[in-house]
């Protein structure tokens, strides 16, 4: 990646770094500092990087490398940390151990300043069109005092999704040893970005954030260390929906 993308070029990241040693990834150490660096050289004012993210358990310690990175992002970098989302497991592996079943990934919204795009998924209410009974409102007047008071209010169809969003682990690529279900790529695509804008997956892996951003009409970067990821998994994924990879692969496919 180094040096190979223009300042302030992509429009949106989604990514996931290796999570600590879980898996070796051929025994590359991973360099966060000098990614997290480049992310924010390239992304564009207002842009946005979702880094999907998670931690071992070292010694019976949780290694916090996730918070160590976000905390990096923002201090070193420059990034606003806009939200930490929550890619919760529905389909999670119990495990016997002394402590509650690991049911979560972290998703960190980094921005280049204020996100310039932001596409909310909506979802159904559950309660639509009935006729709350004295509902309790809280609002800021003219004069920025706030009030209290009740109203009969009629629930509207749909509100804006929560920060937490529950998706299964299936609906990944089968061939990659950790996959990003296809949803939640889809879903941040078309939040944080808008048609004909670029997305960049510099740990692409599967492809999952090229395949979701080729079929929702945006330009796409993917970039992965392993050439076997690329050429056995990405390219023929993609070739799948009509993607024709010549003209389009670049030789440099590692940072
Ligand atoms: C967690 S997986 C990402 C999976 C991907 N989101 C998907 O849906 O398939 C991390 C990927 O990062 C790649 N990787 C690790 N270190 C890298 C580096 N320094 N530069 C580029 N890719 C790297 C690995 O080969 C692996 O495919």
């Amino acid at each position: 990646m180094k040096n190979n993308i223009p300042d302030n070029f992509v429009d949106l990241t989604v990514t996931s770094p290796p999570y600590d040693n879980l898996r070796t990834y051929k025994g590359f150490v991973f360099d966060y500092q000098s990614m997290l660096k480049e992310l924010y050289r390239i992304t564009k004012d207002g842009g946005v990087v979702v880094w999907v993210v998670n931690d071992a358990t070292i010694k019976g310690s949780e290694t916090l490398t996730s918070f160590k990175q976000a905390i990096y992002a923002k201090e070193e970098c420059g990034f606003n940390v806009h939200d930490t989302m929550i890619y919760e497991k529905i389909n999670y592996i119990p495990l016997t151990h002394n402590r509650y079943e690991q049911c979560f990934e972290y998703m960190f919204v980094f921005s280049k300043g204020k996100p310039k795009t932001f596409n909310p998924i909506m979802i159904d209410c559950k309660t639509k069109g009935n006729n709350t009974d004295k509902r309790t409102f809280y609002q800021t007047n003219k004069q920025d005092k706030p009030t209290i008071g009740h109203n009969n209010v009629c629930v509207k169809n749909q509100k804006q999704n929560k920060n937490i969003w529950e998706l299964s682990t299936n609906s990944g690529y089968k061939g990659h040893p950790a996959p990003f279900p296809e949803q939640l790529a889809k879903d941040h695509i078309l939040s944080w970005s808008n048609e004909g804008d670029i997305v960049f997956d510099p740990m692409c892996g599967s492809g999952t954030t090229c395949k979701e951003a080729y079929l929702l009409h945006r330009n796409f970067i993917g970039v992965d260390m392993s050439e076997e990821y690329i050429n056995n998994i990405c390219i023929p994924r993609l070739e799948q929906y009509g993607w024709n990879s010549i003209n389009n692969i670049s030789k440099q496919n590692s940072i």
